[in-house]
C-alpha cells in the first residue's frame, strides 16, 4: 500500500511542482480504484475543476461578471475536505443547480462504482494532514 502512495506521489510531483507533497493515505482503497477515479475525473470533472482538481482560476471564491461562481479546487485547498463522504456523494449526484449553483448532476451519468472511485481519487490528492483531519471529523 505504502508503495502505491509513494508511486502516486511521485507521479504527481513529476507532473506539477506545487501540488501537496504527501498524499492522503486512503487506506481502504486500491490503486485500481484511484486509477479508475482519475479516468472518471478526467472525463467528467476536469473541464471545470481543473487538472488534478487544482481548480481553473485563482479567485474561485469570487463570482464572475455574470454572478456565477467558478468550480472550486477539490484537491484540499478549498472546502471539499470539510464534507463527509455522504455530502460529497450528494453533491456528485445532485450537482449544484438545486442550490443555485451550476454543477451538473451525475446521478444517472456515472455508476455508483464510478462515483465512489472519483471521490477516492479526489481524496488521494489531499495532503496527509487534511486527510487525517477529515477522518477525525468523519470517522
Ligand atoms: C460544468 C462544470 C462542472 C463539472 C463538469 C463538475 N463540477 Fe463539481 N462543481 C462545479 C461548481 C461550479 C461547483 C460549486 C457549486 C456550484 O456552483 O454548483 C462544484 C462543486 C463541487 C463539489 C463541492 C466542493 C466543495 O468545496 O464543497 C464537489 C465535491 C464537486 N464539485 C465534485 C465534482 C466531481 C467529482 C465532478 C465529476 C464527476 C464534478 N464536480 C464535475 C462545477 C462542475
Amino acid at each position: 500500500m505504502k508503495f502505491i502512495f509513494l508511486l502516486v506521489t511521485s507521479l504527481i510531483l513529476a507532473a506539477c511542482d506545487n501540488t501537496p507533497t504527501v498524499n492522503a493515505p486512503a487506506e481502504n482503497t486500491s490503486s485500481q480504484q484511484i486509477t479508475q477515479g482519475k479516468q472518471v475525473f478526467e472525463a467528467h470533472c476536469q473541464e471545470c475543476h481543473g487538472v488534478e482538481a487544482a481548480g481553473m482560476v485563482k479567485d474561485w471564491q469570487k463570482p464572475d461578471a455574470g454572478g456565477i461562481y467558478p468550480a472550486p479546487p477539490l484537491n484540499g485547498s478549498a472546502h471539499a475536505w470539510h464534507h463527509d463522504m455522504k455530502t460529497l456523494l450528494g453533491t456528485v449526484n445532485r450537482g449544484g443547480i438545486p442550490l443555485g449553483g451550476t454543477m451538473p448532476a451525475f446521478k444517472d451519468t456515472l455508476t455508483e462504482e464510478e462515483k465512489e472511485a472519483v471521490l477516492i481519487y479526489v481524496q488521494s490528492l489531499w495532503p496527509e494532514e487534511l486527510y487525517l483531519a477529515w477522518k477525525d471529523r468523519n470517522g
